[in-house]
């Protein structure tokens, strides 16, 4: 097989998630997004077309940046109501063996303490299947719901991110050592209280004392998804990331952002290419061209203007209500999503696009480009955008299960002839279904391995590295 391309299904815990107006479809099942048998009818599903992963987003806050008000994403279930993606995971795994499991969680939403213990607990369920897609907020409600007046700036999320992350890979990787986990049952001990320390951590925004609760999981560190193209937001992606998601309307504005991204992990001393970037896009598809236009003209149909507008105003920052339908959109740098006001404007010059364009645009399936034709069209035009850099696609829906039907049925099986796709999974981790084996954990030189090697070159446990927040604000972790 030639490089295999590799595939995600985008969805979200809510009845709506990027195509405002389409769960009155009567394909749509998303009304039932409350019932466990649809997300497991979904997983059974995206295995049986050999998808790496099903990735869940998630908001913490409301939709209130249009008009000033929260009414219009209320009324058309703009990601409202929206339902925490992590409890849908163990039922998902227990019914598929191979499926990936990205679930975006905001290093606003939890303690670090805390989350560390869920990844562990479900790559544990999900023998490790598990992904996180590290995100920073963008929503100023998001910020209102955990005691700030808003959100921190922008640059300084990534900064919390940071050190967020520093917790997290203190208790993944180096409070449990390995060997730690004895499970004698002749001589009754579980564990050797000796490999087992405490992570003392004491930063900037956070302080955590001990061990980690969970012993550990297949995965350790879970495999490491962002979002995000801002400079900070590639910046932090090329130190921590391993899958990128990367969004922009063409292959050439998405090639800027990973070559630019592959660059800055070159230059942390990370190998560009242990990097996959998953490209935005949204497919339609059907036997002929024609009937693939007339079910694009059908849902389109159906979108909800204010429901799309909503949900642009929330991710940009930008309230959309307040200019004409065709002034065209200036770049305006906000809090929110800088990477979507950047991608509509600077990154391609040649084409402006004006408030009425971008509510059509994002209606169907959100903010990235919708791909219409036969599955023969699609696999080329996924093959153009595979020469500007992308590694895979993370594929919006236009409805639910009828977009991810279309796309086993029709598209995977023209991929799996071209040798684009694989026929059967990896066995293993995540991790090396993606990577390959022996990429069960983060190897050297990413910041998670570096924690754990940490434990091998000291007489008696986890001691700081240079540079690291304890350096300036704590004396007491080395042991
Ligand atoms: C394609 C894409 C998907 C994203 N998904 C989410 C999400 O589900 N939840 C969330 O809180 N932020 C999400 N974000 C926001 C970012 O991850 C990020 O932390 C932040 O908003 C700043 O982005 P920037 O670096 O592009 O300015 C997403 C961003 C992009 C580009």
């Amino acid at each position: 097989m030639s490089k295999r391309i590799y595939f995600n299904a985008f969805h979200m815990n809510c009845v709506v998630h990027q195509s405002p107006g389409l769960w009155v479809h009567p394909d749509d099942q998303m009304h039932k997004y409350t019932d466990l048998g649809t997300w497991v009818e979904l997983a059974k599903l995206l295995e049986r077309g050999k998808f790496d992963a099903l990735f869940l987003a998630d908001v913490v806050g409301v939709y209130d940046v249009y008009r000033g008000n929260r009414e219009a994403a209320v009324t058309q279930a703009s990601q409202i109501p929206v339902n925490d993606p992590a409890f849908l995971i163990p039922a998902m795994a227990y019914a598929t063996e191979h499926l990936g499991f990205a679930f975006t969680s905001s290093v606003l939403q939890h303690h670090p303490f805390t989350f560390a213990r869920m990844i562990s607990t479900l790559d544990h369920l999900t023998k490790g299947r598990i992904a996180w897609n590290i995100v920073t907020s963008y929503l100023e409600s998001a910020g209102r719901n955990f005691g700030q007046p808003g959100l921190a700036q922008h640059d300084d999320r990534y900064d919390i991110a940071d050190e967020y992350l520093e917790v997290c890979y203190k208790l993944w990787e180096a409070s449990w050592q390995d060997g730690a986990v004895i499970k004698d049952r002749q001589r009754g001990i579980y564990a050797d209280p000796a490999k087992v320390k405490d992570i003392d951590h004491e930063g900037r925004y956070f302080k955590v004392h001990g061990c980690h609760l969970a012993e550990p999981s297949p995965q350790r560190t879970p495999v490491l998804y962002q979002a995000g193209a801002s400079p900070r937001g590639r910046q932090f992606a090329a130190q921590h990331a391993e899958c990128v998601f990367v969004l922009g309307s063409n292959p050439q504005v998405v090639g800027q952002y990973i070559q630019d991204t592959r660059e800055k992990a070159r230059q942390q001393g990370r190998n560009p290419e242990d990097i996959i970037f998953l490209a935005y896009v949204k497919v339609i598809t059907g036997d002929t061209e024609a009937a693939a236009h007339r079910k694009y003209d059908e849902f389109f149909e159906q979108i909800s203007y204010d429901g799309g507008l909503a949900l642009l105003s929330g991710w940009t920052g930008i309230d959309f209500g307040q200019f004409e339908p065709d002034q065209p959109l200036e770049y305006i740098e906000t809090n929110a999503i800088r990477t979507i006001v950047h991608g509509f404007t600077e990154a391609d010059p040649s084409r402006k696009w004006t408030m009425r364009d971008l509510a059509k645009y994002v209606g169907i399936g959100g903010a990235g480009p919708v791909l219409v034709g036969t599955p023969e069209q699609l696999a080329d035009t996924f093959q153009e955008w595979i020469a500007a850099g992308v590694d895979g696609f993370n594929i919006a829906y236009a409805i639910t299960p009828g977009t991810f039907v279309d796309f086993v049925d029709g598209v995977v099986p023209v991929l799996q002839r071209r040798g684009l796709m694989q026929r059967d999974y990896q066995e293993g981790t995540l991790r090396e279904k993606l990577f390959g084996k022996g990429h069960a954990r983060l190897r050297d030189p990413h910041p998670a391995a570096q924690y754990r090697r940490l434990w091998a070159d000291t007489a008696n446990g986890y001691a700081p590295t240079p540079g690291e927040h304890q350096e300036e604000n704590s004396s007491s972790i080395a042991k």
